[in-house]
C-alpha cells in the first residue's frame, strides 16, 4: 500500500546541505497501525509529510498503491493526496475563518464528490463528539475538540491511509485517549492504514508496529502489539 525506498530528504541551509532522511524504506501494508518513534529531530514529521506527498524527497520513491507521488504533477498529486490520504497535524491547522463544520466539509468539496457531503460532515462530527459545536469557529473551541474537528476533517473523503503526527501531543490524557481511540476505531474498521508519530511509549505500544527513527535512519523495526490485551 504505502512503499517507501531509498528515501533521502535533503535541505540547504545558506551554503551548506543538511541530510535530514538519509536512506529510508519501508514497506507498509494496508490496514497496518505503524507507530513511528525516535528522538526530537530525527527526522518523523519530515518522512510523515514525504509519505502525504506535502514535501518532495531529494532521491528515492514513495509509493502509493504502485504510483510514485514523488514524481507526479502537482495536479494529480493533488488527487491521490485528496482521495487517498488524511493527514492530522500536530497544531490542528484548522481554518479560522470557517466554522468546524465548513473545515470538515472542505476536504470533501475539494475532491468535488456527489453526494451530501454536508450531512457526512455533521455525523462525523457527532461520532466525535461535538454536534453542538457544528458552528463554532476555531477560536471558539478547546484544543482537544480542534484536533476532534482536524480528525473528522481527515476523515471525511473516507481515505484508505491516515498519516497523524502526534495527534495527541497538545492534549491532555482524557482527550488524547479519546482521539487516539477515535483513529484506532477508524482503522480497524475500515481497515485504514495509520501511520502515527508519538514520543508516547504506550501508544506506541498498542501499534501493530514499531520504527525508530535516529539521525534520519531507521534503528529498529519491531512487529506485534505490546499491550497484551488482545486489542
Ligand atoms: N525546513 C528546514 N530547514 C532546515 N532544517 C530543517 C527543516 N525542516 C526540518 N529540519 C531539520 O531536520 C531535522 C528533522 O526534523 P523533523 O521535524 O522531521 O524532526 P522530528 O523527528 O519530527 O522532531 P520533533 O519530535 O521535535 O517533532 C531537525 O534537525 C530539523 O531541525
Ligand atoms: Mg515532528
Amino acid at each position: 500500500m504505502i512503499e517507501v525506498r531509498g528515501l533521502k530528504k535533503s535541505i540547504r541551509n545558506g551554503n551548506r546541505t543538511v541530510e535530514i532522511l538519509k536512506g529510508i524504506d519501508l514497506s507498509v501494508p494496508q490496514g497496518q497501525f505503524l507507530a513511528i518513534m525516535g528522538a526530537s529531530g530525527s527526522g518523523k514529521s519530515t518522512l510523515l509529510g514525504l509519505l502525504a506527498g506535502l514535501d518532495a524527497p531529494t532521491e528515492g520513491a514513495v509509493l502509493v498503491d504502485g504510483t510514485d507521488i514523488s514524481q507526479l504533477p502537482e495536479d494529480k498529486l493533488a488527487q491521490v493526496r485528496g482521495k487517498k490520504i488524511g493527514f492530522v497535524f500536530q497544531s490542528y491547522q484548522l481554518i479560522p475563518t470557517l466554522t468546524a463544520l465548513e473545515n470538515v466539509l472542505l476536504p470533501y468539496e475539494l475532491n468535488a464528490e456527489g453526494g451530501d457531503g454536508k450531512r457526512r460532515a455533521t455525523a462525523l462530527l457527532e461520532t466525535v463528539g461535538l454536534a453542538d459545536r457544528l458552528h463554532h469557529y476555531p477560536v471558539q473551541l478547546s484544543g482537544g475538540e480542534q484536533q476532534r474537528v482536524a480528525l473528522a476533517r481527515a476523515f471525511v473523503v473516507e481515505p484508505p491511509i491516515v498519516l497523524a503526527d502526534e495527534p495527541t501531543g497538545n492534549l491532555d490524557s482524557s482527550n488524547g485517549q479519546h482521539v487516539l481511540d477515535l483513529l484506532t476505531k477508524r482503522q480497524r474498521e475500515a481497515n485504514t492504514t495509520l501511520v502515527l508519530v508519538t514520543h508516547d511509549r504506550q501508544i506506541a505500544d498498542r501499534a501493530d508496529r514499531r520504527i525508530f527513527l535516529r539521525d534520519g535512519r531507521i534503528v529498529s523495526d519491531e512487529s506485534g502489539k505490546q499491550d497484551g490485551n488482545g486489542d
